[in-house]
């Protein structure tokens, strides 16, 4: 899938804006990568029993540079859970993905690996890594109306090709799936600290989220108020407070194992009245589901505490129709408004557009999506 720059670019030049499958490494004038974040710890490899000076955390930065910049503030995509920067440029068909339909309209992207994943290096011995089974990216991703595991999957027709073994674009989207760390609270660690050290370097910029990223781009928006600007989330994780698997989902539903102790977080986030690190400071309330084809789930009991930091953000987040996010999003968009956040939340079928699951920036209507999101994001990227 990818060109030698200089053979990009003589292509760029003579199909400009591009179309083709090199759509992905087309759009970009100049490219470039680094590591952010990352410490220096003693530890032990125990395969082979090495006790030594190594470096963990670190996270691997992929920059693209648009032909030409429109923009002063530069996105920063962040995949999910097992995604990689990949994710972002072009699709498993081999079309033009959000990262390169936003270099081509004059935005600077930044494709940021999780810690412990992809390019990001895993020290052996740091917790353990994980990958998604075949049948579990076919169920929850690809090709849940082929099962279905809760009422809206029967609508999922986006995902190009059957979203099954043997189809060519699910064993290419398969290919990229990655290795991931299976400890949640290490992984928010490391991942706050290098994100953070990521705005650091760059400064001010756009978080575009999807899935478990979510609880990253909500930690950087804490931690740096002044630095980002907006925060897309894409499907992020959620309900509030922990992983839900109950009714609607049927019972081969997987079960839910997360844990968000501050709402959306793993990690402490910065409430008003202030809890500090005392999770148990943020009283829950139970929430009953409004319809039964949606799940109950846990707000805070009135008066909510205010999300501090994250309350000065605005934040644009998206559902779809057929992902089992549809299923609870609507409690995590509530959760956001009660604790002060200036959210506007999108469930895609209200403004007509249908038949979406989960990976919604790579589904065959992606750059709908994309041109739907894009004057949102403009208003907040200082046009130049
Ligand atoms: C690791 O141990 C060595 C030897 O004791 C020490 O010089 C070094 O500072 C230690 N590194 C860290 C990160 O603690
Ligand atoms: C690892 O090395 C230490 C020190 O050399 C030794 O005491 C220990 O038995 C070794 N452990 C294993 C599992 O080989
Ligand atoms: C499927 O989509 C149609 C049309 O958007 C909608 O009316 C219907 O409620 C959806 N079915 C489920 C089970 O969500
Ligand atoms: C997240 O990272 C920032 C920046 O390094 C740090 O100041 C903050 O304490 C971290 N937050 C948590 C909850 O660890
Ligand atoms: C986030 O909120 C805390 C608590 O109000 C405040 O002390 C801190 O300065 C804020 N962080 C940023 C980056 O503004
Ligand atoms: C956390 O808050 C709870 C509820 O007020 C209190 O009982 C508990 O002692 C606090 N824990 C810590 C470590 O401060
Ligand atoms: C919320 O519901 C759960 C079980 O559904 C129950 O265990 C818990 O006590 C309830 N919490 C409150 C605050 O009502």
């Amino acid at each position: 899938m990818y060109c030698y720059i200089l053979l990009c670019a003589a292509a760029a030049f003579a199909s400009y804006p591009p179309r083709s499958p090199w759509a992905a490494v087309e759009a970009y004038a100049r490219r470039n990568y680094f590591y952010a974040g990352g410490q220096y710890v003693n530890t032990t490899q125990t395969a082979v029993n090495k006790t030594a000076e190594y470096m963990v955390g670190q996270v691997y930065v992929e920059q693209l540079i648009p032909f030409e910049a429109r923009y002063e503030i530069p996105l920063v995509f962040i995949g999910g859970g097992a995604q990689t920067g990949t994710n972002w440029l072009n699709t498993p068909d081999g079309r033009e993905g959000w990262a390169s339909f936003f270099l081509r309209h004059g935005y600077t992207v930044y494709l940021a690996e999780q810690a412990q994943r992809g390019r990001s290096p895993w020290l052996p011995g740091e917790g353990e890594i994980i990958q998604f089974p075949v049948a579990s990216i076919e169920q929850q991703f690809t090709a849940p109306q082929d099962y279905p595991s809760y009422p809206q999957a029967v609508n999922h027709t986006q995902w190009p090709g059957s979203g099954r073994k043997g189809d060519p674009i699910f064993d290419a989207f398969y290919k990229t799936q990655v290795p991931f760390q299976v400890d949640g609270m290490m992984q928010a660690v490391y991942n706050n600290l290098s994100f953070s050290a990521l705005l650091d370097n760059i400064g001010p910029a756009i978080v575009i989220t999807h899935s478990q990223a979510g609880m990253y781009g909500w930690q950087l928006g804490d931690a740096r108020r002044d630095l980002v600007k907006a925060i897309v989330a894409l499907e992020p994780a959620g309900p509030p407070f922990k992983g839900y698997s109950g009714p609607p989902f049927s019972p081969e539903w997987p079960p839910a194992s997360d844990k968000r102790p501050f709402g959306l977080t793993p990690l402490p986030l910065q409430y008003t009245p202030p809890i500090g690190a005392n999770a148990s400071l943020l009283t829950q309330q139970n929430h009953t589901a409004p319809t039964p084809d949606l799940a109950p789930c846990t707000l805070q009991k009135e008066p909510a505490r205010r999300l501090t930091n994250l309350s000065k953000i605005p934040v644009l987040m998206l559902t779809s129709q057929a992902s089992y996010h549809t299923v609870y999003d609507y409690c995590t968009a509530e959760y956001l408004k009660q604790a002060g956040v200036d959210v506007e939340w999108v469930h895609l079928p209200d403004v007509g557009i249908f038949g979406n699951g989960h990976f919604i920036f790579m589904e065959r209507n992606n750059l709908e999506i994309a041109e739907f999101v894009e004057p949102w994001i403009a208003g907040h990227a200082r046009g130049r």
